[in-house]
């Protein structure tokens, strides 16, 4: 805050300072309430988290703080000339042919403009050298200038390619890029716009994690009021240091990350669980009171006047239960065969980009597959190429009984705007009874009159279950979803892990949810190379495995080089190589140790001398201790062999205690084989020399 604002009073300091303020508003759709004298002050560097379950309202609240809907009680102030950037699903309907850089330009409109006429004025110059023309230039440029307009492509770029995209990508035409991708570049606008509040509906949706953490970089040190609504909690604990819960029609605000929000919410939660207990104790009592002398002349009055009270009270809401749990049964009509689909020899190419080169898999019957990694490796045309749905080079056998059905971002898009949930799910021809069809959107949590809302008002997340709905009701027994929690609240994601987890059938599935994928999955696949990897575990095994590869692969460096550079010494000090030794190591990569003796003897022997019988004891000698060296390794590598199949079980997981123990074990293991490891191969080395 500058000086002449310290002046003033506190309460007016912060008053002028704010950005927007919501002040006691109501707003409702028809009879249904979406906020009642609710408020929110917006102030400089605000970084908040607007969060509330799926058809709560949190896009309407941004609408109307962008003025598209208007309240009908209390007011909605903000400072003059606030520039506001709202991203949201509508900007989906933005067309342009232009290059992906220019678009994203575009958020400089007054340089851009700048530009243009200084353009104009270099062409003028060359035939009229008149002084006021070259003091507009000069005054132009100098504007130009301020606007940091030198930098603009540089911006965009350095913007663009955090968000993902490739260098190369930046001359072609926004018209090219799927909706996910278009998204991106106006994300990229609109943060180059630098607007003074910057609100931004689930953004992360259209994003795989490299952007997620490059976008947390860079808001981190975006200079205007940052308002995000979103349902990945990880995202919201880097980026906010406020929440605003959108919550029985009502904003409740609490000041941390989200994980911060977890805790105090816990403890209102208890509050106004005892509270409410309280007073309806009070309330018993007096109507117990009431009841009891109503018609006893001496106390009617009184009788009379409490009733009036109780009337008036103002109730204490009891807390939510939380959303009802799903259930429904999810059991396929029909029974595949054992295999699938399996795929032989697949090469994917667009253009040069190649997705698959003679890849092969088999899908299983029950193989509950997320096949994961960044945006662009591939991941949706793969789902595609399992469903028989895009063109490619190679074999696709699909198998016996195979009823599959899928569920894209596009799904979405699908829906019919103008129809009702019920008849969106009759007219999909499922065959199903009204009842059924009751029910089963039940289990999507729409109940009652909610069946009869036209899909064109549903909330993001709404959409969503109507089209997972539908997804289900077909009876398939293979599903395959791409990016299905997308939109979806935590509660909701949580309802579909406990559907998934009821349903019979096999799936592949699309995710960036790290929650999701663990839940869900029994395999993971990646694309690698043009290759699909498998791996045969969960998620959270999966994780474990990489982590051991990767300390491996830096064990195997550290062993190679500590090895090397002995070698380096030992050739040095005696021969000039020993190709044998060489092939050797590497066997085993292991760890470091003390106690060794066998490497620092008997050197001394000019090579290819006469075998004495000195010599051929000393052979003796190292053979043994070779050998001994040998079966000590090989005992090691079963012990660690077998410690890591304890590690990888589940129940080992569960036991932290006991993991910890084996990780100790395996760390101590791990040092002693690399230790075991140099012992034997410098007693290699010793024997190869002494056989000469
Ligand atoms: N024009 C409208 N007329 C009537 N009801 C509407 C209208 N637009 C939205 N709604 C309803 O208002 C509620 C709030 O919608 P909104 O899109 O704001 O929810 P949201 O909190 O953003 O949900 P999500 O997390 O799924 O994005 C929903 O139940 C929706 O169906
Ligand atoms: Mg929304």
């Amino acid at each position: 805050m500058d000086s002449p604002l310290k002046a003033l009073p506190l309460h007016l300091q912060f008053y002028l300072a704010m950005l927007i303020a919501l002040q006691d508003i109501t707003f409702e759709f028809g009879a249904r309430a979406i906020v009642e004298n609710a408020s929110w002050h917006i102030v400089p560097g605000d970084r908040v988290g607007l969060i509330g379950l799926n058809g709560t309202g949190k896009s309407t609240i941004l609408r109307v703080i962008n003025g598209e809907y208007t309240v009908s009680k209390g007011s909605v102030n903000k400072i003059k000339n606030l520039s506001l950037g709202f991203f949201n699903q509508d900007l989906l309907s933005f067309e342009s042919d232009e290059s992906i850089l220019n678009v994203g330009m575009t958020a400089f409109e007054q340089a851009l403009k700048l530009e243009k006429e200084l353009e104009r004025i270099t062409k003028e110059l060359e035939t009229n050298e008149e002084e006021a023309l070259l003091m507009e230039y000069a005054d132009k440029l100098h504007e130009f200038e301020v606007l940091d307009g030198y930098n603009m492509r540089h911006k965009t770029a350095q913007v663009l390619e955090g968000l993902g995209f490739s260098t190369a990508d930046l001359e072609r035409p926004y018209s090219q890029f799927s909706g996910g991708w278009r998204m991106r570049v106006l994300l990229a606008k609109l943060i180059l716009q630098q607007p003074d509040v910057l609100m931004l509906d689930e953004p992360t949706n259209h994003l795989d994690l490299p952007s997620i953490e490059w976008l947390e970089k860079y808001l981190q040190s975006y200079s205007g009021a940052v308002i995000i609504v979103s349902h990945d909690r990880y995202f919201l604990d880097r980026m906010v240091n406020k929440i605003v819960e959108l919550y029985q029609q009502q904003l409740h605000h609490y000041a941390g990350n989200y994980e911060d929000y977890e805790v105090e919410k816990e403890l209102r939660r208890e509050m106004q669980q005892s509270a409410y207990e309280n007073q309806q104790d009070y309330i018993r009592q007096q109507e117990r009171f009431i009841e009891r002398f109503k018609a006893k002349a001496s106390k009617a009055a009184q009788a009379q006047s409490i009733a009036k009270r109780l009337d008036k009270l103002e109730r204490v809401e009891q807390v939510d239960s939380g959303p009802s749990k799903i259930r429904i049964n999810f059991t396929p009509d029909r029974i595949p065969g054992k295999i699938i689909t399996t795929l032989n020899n697949v090469t994917k190419r667009f253009g040069k980009l190649t997705i698959l080169e003679g890849a092969s898999a088999e899908i299983n019957r029950g193989d509950k597959i997320a096949l994961i990694g960044a945006n662009g490796k591939g991941k949706s045309t793969l789902l595609r190429v399992i469903a028989g749905t895009e063109p490619m080079e190679g074999e696709r056998i699909g198998g016996h009984n195979v009823v599959p059905s899928f569920y894209a971002q596009h799904q979405l898009e699908s829906l019919d705007l103008n129809s009702e949930i019920l008849d969106e799910l009759k007219n999909f021809g499922s065959g199903r009874t009204e009842v059924e069809l009751r029910a089963l959107l039940g289990c999507f949590l729409f109940t009652g009159d909610d069946v009869y809302k036209k899909i064109k008002i549903l909330s993001g997340g709404e959409k969503a279950r109507v089209a997972l709905a539908k997804t289900i009701i077909s009876q398939a027994n293979f599903l395959l979803l791409d990016e299905p929690t997308n939109h979806l609240d935590m509660n909701s994601v949580q309802m579909l892990i406990d559907a998934l987890a009821q349903y019979d059938g096999t799936y592949v599935l699309v995710s960036h949810d790290r929650y999701f994928v663990s839940q869900t999955a029994n395999k993971i696949w990646e694309i690698v190379d043009g290759k699909i990897k498998e791996f045969k575990g969960t998620y959270a095994e999966w994780e474990e495995y990489k982590k051991r590869q990767a300390e491996n692969a830096k064990q195997l460096a550290s062993a190679d080089k500590n090895t090397n550079e002995s070698k380096k010494k030992e050739v040095k000090n005696e021969r000039p190589n020993n190709n044998n030794a060489n092939n050797n190591s590497g066997n085993n990569n292991n760890k470091n140790n003390s106690n060794n003796n066998s490497n620092n003897n008997s050197n001394s022997q000019p090579k290819n001398a006469p075998i004495d019988k000195e010599k051929q004891k000393e052979l003796q000698k190292h053979k043994r201790q070779f050998q001994q060296l040998e079966e000590q390794l090989a005992r090691l590598n079963e012990k660690k062999a077998s410690l890591e199949t304890s590690m990888n079980d589940p129940q080992t997981y569960s036991d932290k205690k006991r993991f910890q123990q084996l990780e100790s074990e395996y760390a101590q293991l791990g040092k002693e084989l690399k230790q075991v490891n140099e012992d034997y191969e410098k007693a290699f080395e010793k024997l190869m020399e002494l056989e000469g």
